[in-house]
């Protein structure tokens, strides 16, 4: 794990890999948006203070302790007394760096928390262990981690602020790209805003910064920054994977490559493996019986349901799995015809992945 994230990025595993770019003497990443340098300014201000204050705190600990050293046994401490001007100074001096320090503070956080006018939006969806995200201006271009590598998450053009909404389907997550210097926590039921402007193009890290269960180390994803010009165009590539010329897919195949796309898999096997939940080999047509105790047939509309609303009919003995909704991710008929006008029928995803299911 840890030796694919230091693996320097070539064209053979750009698509998994990304760089982890430390340099100088602080090891800090790479300065990738403008925010980066003022925080790393503020963080090198606060940590060259810590060691000139330890350095000098100590000398004059260690200089006291000698001079002063009790010389014989029956040797008095001399009458003590005080010097107004020191005291003054160790107060007034520490006074005006921590004003310094929390000016300085302030002033990022307030920059960093006011997006400016018209920003590029983005989407972002948290959920055990992925990150969803799509472009509320480009509908049909999607984008989704696994935990398998580090694939892309996000496509941003440089010189143009981008304004993030996020939230999570499941427990709390945080969304981090230490290239930016920006962490924001992404919370179930809540809507959160992040924004950044992108300095340079490359390929830098996106971590889950909070600990999210099982597999939380492996939430991980890339951030690719291109170009304004090179925007459109890596846009419009990504909206034809999305829609994987869907002409030339059957509906199982499609099925097939959703399932992997939005995680289906990580959870329902295909050949038969008891996993997290039910397996889909031979599932379709299939009686279950519910938590319920009722029983149940296996057909489109059942599967509908599960993909919706997970937790209305769960299987007996998956209780307690608490398996996310998939509501507005994966489309069905009607929505598909919004987003891919020119192949409505093959872009219904729902039907593709009952196909799928239904071939296994
Ligand atoms: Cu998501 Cu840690």
């Amino acid at each position: 794990m840890i030796n694919m994230l230091f693996e320097p990025t070539t064209a053979e595993n750009a698509e998994s890999a990304a760089p982890v770019d430390v340099t100088s003497f602080f090891s800090m990443p790479h300065q990738a948006s403008t925010f980066a340098e003022s925080t790393d300014g503020l963080y090198k201000f606060v940590v060259t203070l810590d060691f000139l204050f330890f350095a000098a705190i100590m000398s004059v600990a260690i200089y006291f302790a000698w001079t002063y050293r009790r010389q014989s046994k029956d040797q008095k401490t001399s009458s003590l007394t005080h010097s107004g001007l020191i005291e003054f100074l160790w107060s007034a001096i520490p006074a005006v760096l921590l004003i310094i320090i929390f000016i300085w503070g302030e002033i990022d956080y307030v920059r960093q928390s006011t997006p400016p006018a018209d920003p590029l939006r983005v989407n972002v969806i948290g959920r055990t262990w992925a990150w969803d995200v799509s472009y509320p201006d480009y509908p049909g271009v999607e984008l989704h981690t696994d935990n398998e590598g580090s694939k892309t998450a996000l496509v941003v053009p440089t010189g143009r602020p981008v304004q993030l909404t996020l939230t999570s389907k499941d427990v709390i997550h945080s969304f981090f790209i230490p290239a930016f210097r920006i962490k924001k926590d992404v919370v179930p039921g809540r809507y959160t805003n992040m924004w950044f402007e992108a300095k340079r193009p490359g390929r830098f890290n996106l971590f889950c910064a909070e600990f999210c269960g099982d597999s939380h180390s492996r939430m991980i994803g890339a951030v690719e920054v291109v170009k304004p010009d090179e925007f459109e165009a890596r846009l419009q590539k990504l909206y034809e994977e999305a829609s994987y010329n869907l002409t030339e897919l059957k509906p199982a195949e499609y099925g097939e490559k959703l399932a992997t796309l939005y995680g289906c898999t990580a959870c329902h096997s295909t050949d038969g493996t008891r996993k997290t939940g039910p397996s889909w080999k031979g599932l379709f047509g299939k009686q279950e019986t519910l938590a319920t105790g009722e029983t149940v047939t296996v057909d489109a509309e059942y599967i509908r349901t599960a993909v919706y609303e997970p937790n209305a009919q769960i299987v007996a003995g998956f209780e307690g799995v608490n398996m996310p909704s998939y509501a507005g991710q994966i489309k069905d008929a009607t929505q598909a015809k919004e987003i891919f006008p020119d192949n409505p029928d093959q872009a219904d995803q729902l039907a593709a992945i009952i196909a799928y299911i239904q071939s296994l």
